[in-house]
């Protein structure tokens, strides 16, 4: 292992080599707090060769890689185990933007490069990148592709696996797949940047990738509404789309749980209703004229002659759309604050959600009396976060009741037909449950996957995959 290190350290140079443990704190613990390994050590090379020389001095040594990006992942997939046997790669290096195309619409950036920074380079050019996290200043390009991430912003523009054209890969044999190409339209059999988005460092290492570029919209109309109900959010839908015409971005929703937090724990926040109400909404339409801001109304007033909307408040400046939005994307800040969580980060038919929260919550009560839902997310893609905070003053009881807690939420997403994962990925975190609420057939596939491409099982172990 020593070895390792010093070839590692031949290669790289000192600096890029961290053993120290007071070194590499950083990068073995999440962000969540909940997971925590050791490593052998951390290393951040700066170029695609470098990673392929890491990879295959891995290889040759038998050592575990464990791929990192800006470790804001919520389901402890980025970071080592506790053996201290494993290397961990991080890309943080590696943050330049290669090329922007005003003709293909396109961008080529590295794997280490923050999200925000790559929505500032699609900016300065006059166009947009649309994907949008809480994350977005730390999370990196190769995590969000990595982890397929989604957001505020997947109604109307997909998530990551829609906006990547091309990836370069560092596989696990320390080969590089040169698949960075900008092409729309590619018909030589199977997808294979498709296997990699999504597979969670379990594949190979992402060090660059080819992004899609859409149209800037610089008008955005924004308002926070007060709901009785989930099904009323749900029931907004379709009327939110019809007057949006295409430019309906966001549509999310908190929970009052969720809005108490916020109000509680984060500085500069307030309440913009004078009451309290069960539900909120976060509404915004995007785009390039006035026409938003019209439409926006439009549909607030249908929402309100159908009793859909108990109360609402547009944002009448910049600095107002920003506190709107401080209190829905402050939420996961404010719960981790306020102690021990367990976040299920679940995915229903949208005609379903209404009915999960109303049978979902009376159930987990009764099972632990003084439980916290805190119920929030992207509510428009039927993706809920439908996460538990411990009751007050008791994380103990919170820890102790978490399996059995997390099995009646998964139970009753798969009875409705949904899934126990929306956009976080598996990781350590569900890795158990994954294999447990997926047919024998798709792990089967899953790990004929694996097997193909990683067969020593060095990339990621224990991630995703039993
Ligand atoms: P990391 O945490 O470093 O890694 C995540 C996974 O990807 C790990 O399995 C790791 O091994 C792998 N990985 C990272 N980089 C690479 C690479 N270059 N090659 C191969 N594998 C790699 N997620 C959402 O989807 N939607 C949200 O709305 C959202 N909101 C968030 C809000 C907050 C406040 C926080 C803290 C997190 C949020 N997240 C959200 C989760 C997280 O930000 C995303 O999962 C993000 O994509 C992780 O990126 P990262 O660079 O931090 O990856
Ligand atoms: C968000 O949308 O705010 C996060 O994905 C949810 C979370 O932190 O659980
Ligand atoms: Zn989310």
């Amino acid at each position: 292992m020593t070895d390792l290190v010093h070839d590692l350290r031949a290669a790289l140079g000192e600096s890029a080599v961290l053993t120290d443990p007071a070194d590499m704190a950083a990068y073995v613990t999440d962000w969540t707090g909940v997971f925590t390994g050791t490593a052998l050590a951390v290393v951040r090379p700066a170029s695609t060769a470098e990673v392929a020389t890491v990879v295959r001095l891995c290889a040759a040594a038998g050592v575990a890689v464990v791929p990192q990006g800006g470790n804001t992942g919520l389901v402890g997939g980025g970071v080592p185990d506790s053996g201290g046997d494993q290397v961990v790669l991080s890309l943080s290096r590696m943050r330049r933007i290669r090329e922007v195309d005003p003709v293909a619409d396109t961008l080529i950036v590295e794997a280490g490069a923050p999200l925000a920074t790559v929505q500032e380079a699609a900016a300065a050019a006059g166009r947009l990148f649309p994907l949008s996290l809480g994350s977005e200043g730390s999370c990196t390009i190769g995590g969000t592709i990595a982890t397929n991430a989604g957001g505020t912003a997947v109604l109307r523009y997909g998530m990551m696996r829609e906006l990547v054209l091309g990836l370069e890969v560092v596989l696990p044999d320390g080969r590089v797949w040169d698949g960075l190409r900008p092409l729309r339209k590619d018909n030589t059999g199977y997808d294979l940047k498709q296997l990699f988005i999504g597979s969670e460092g379990t594949l190979g290492v992402v060090t660059a990738g080819v992004l899609r570029l859409l149209p800037a919209t610089p008008r955005r109309a924004t308002a926070f509404v007060a709901l009785e109900s989930v099904s009323a959010a749900t029931a907004l839908l379709p009327l939110l789309r019809e007057h949006g015409g295409g430019q309906l971005t966001t549509w999310e929703l908190l929970g009052r749980q969720a809005l108490d937090l916020v109000l509680a724990h984060l500085p500069g926040v307030r309440d913009p209703f004078a009451g309290q109400h069960e539900w909120y909404g976060l509404v915004e339409l995007a785009g390039t004229s006035a026409d938003v801001d019209e439409r926006l109304e439009s549909a607030l007033e249908a929402a309100a002659s159908q009793g859909l909307l108990v109360d609402a408040v547009v944002a009448g400046s910049p600095a107002q759309r920003e506190s709107l939005w401080a209190l829905r994307e402050g939420v996961s800040e404010a719960q981790k604050s306020e102690g021990a969580t367990l976040k299920h980060d679940v995915t229903l038919p949208i005609t379903a959600l209404s009915r999960f929260v109303a049978e979902a919550g009376p159930a987990l009560l009764a099972a632990l009396p003084g439980l916290r839902l805190v119920t929030y997310g992207h509510i428009g893609d039927g993706n809920l976060h439908y996460n538990l905070s411990a009751p007050v003053g008791d994380d103990a009881a919170l820890r102790r009741e978490a399996p059995r807690l997390t099995r009646m939420i998964y139970d009753a997403v798969t009875a409705l037909g949904g899934s126990i994962s929306a956009e976080h990925g598996i990781g350590a975190l569900k890795r158990d449950a994954a294999a447990a609420y997926k047919t024998g057939v798709e792990v089967d596939l899953l790990r004929a996957v694996k097997q193909a491409i990683d067969p020593r099982g060095l990339m990621n172990p224990g991630k995703m995959l039993a």
